[in-house]
């Protein structure tokens, strides 16, 4: 079995690339792809770089040429239910893709993608399962990981969360009030938004390749966002993509 691993920033990837072991490097489509072995498992870690296209180029490499049986997509996400706090960690039950209309034509619902007659994509059960309480149990030691304390004080994360629900996806960066009020009102239960995951998802549907969204909140997505994300990015998240991927893994 092969595990697929994906994040679309070298900063939310490059700590799980470095502890691949016997590693090999591959380079296709402009993309680096690292092969070897996690936590016992063989793995294969691909950087996508940001959004949906970049992400589905990256996720349908990872299946039809390294043969992946599971997909895990981990990053950062911007926070749009208002229980959500930096630091939290979001599991994904579900994906849409915030920025598909093709409603104007009757026989399509918003965010239905056009033939395929779906709007929401569903995770995996057991790679849900797992990833939950691979979160769980790295949020409960989060004063104890390898992170610098003043990096989680900055954003006040001490008790941090998980939550499990509903992601959205679009090719856009979110820094605004009125669009966040825009995605609650149209999405039910909308947890967070980012860029990559409900492309991922499709690919994943397409192909029957079971997969989980792992994203930890960098902002809110409002104007604070332009500040927050990048220093999360920095400071924080390698440590969270790690922590908890080398969990589902040892635990697969
Ligand atoms: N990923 C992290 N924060 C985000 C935001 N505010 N908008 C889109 N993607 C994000």
């Amino acid at each position: 079995m092969t595990i697929g691993i994906l994040s679309a920033m070298h900063e939310e990837i490059h700590l799980i690339s470095s502890k691949i072991s016997d590693r090999q490097i591959t380079t296709i489509g402009n993309r680096d792809y690292i092969s070897g072995t996690l936590e016992g498992q063989k793995v294969v870690a691909g950087f996508s770089r940001w959004g949906k296209v970049a992400a589905s180029q990256t996720a349908t490499t990872l299946i039809t040429k390294f043969n992946a049986d599971k997909i895990i997509f981990t990053g950062v996400a911007g926070a749009i239910a208002t229980e959500l706090q930096i630091g939290d960690v979001v599991i994904s039950k579900d994906l849409v893709q915030h920025d598909m209309d093709a409603s104007a034509i009757p026989a399509f619902k918003k965010f239905e993608v056009p033939l395929l007659g779906i709007t929401h994509f569903i995770a995996d059960s057991d790679l849900i399962r797992l990833a939950l309480d691979a979160a769980h149990n790295y949020l409960s030691l989060i004063r104890s990981q390898n992170i610098e304390h003043s990096a989680l004080d900055e954003y006040n994360i001490h008790s941090p969360n998980v939550h499990f629900g509903t992601i959205a996806s679009g090719d856009q960066f979110i820094a605004d009030h009125a669009k966040i009020k825009e995605l609650r009102h149209a999405i039910n239960g909308l947890l967070c938004i980012e860029m990559e995951g409900a492309a991922v998802a499709q690919v994943c549907h397409e192909h029957q390749i079971p997969f989980v969204v792992i994203r930890a909140i960098s902002d809110k997505a409002d104007s604070n966002a332009i500040h927050d994300f990048p220093n999360f990015v920095k400071n924080i998240v390698s440590h969270y993509s790690y922590g908890i991927i080398r969990a589902v893994l040892k635990n697969l």
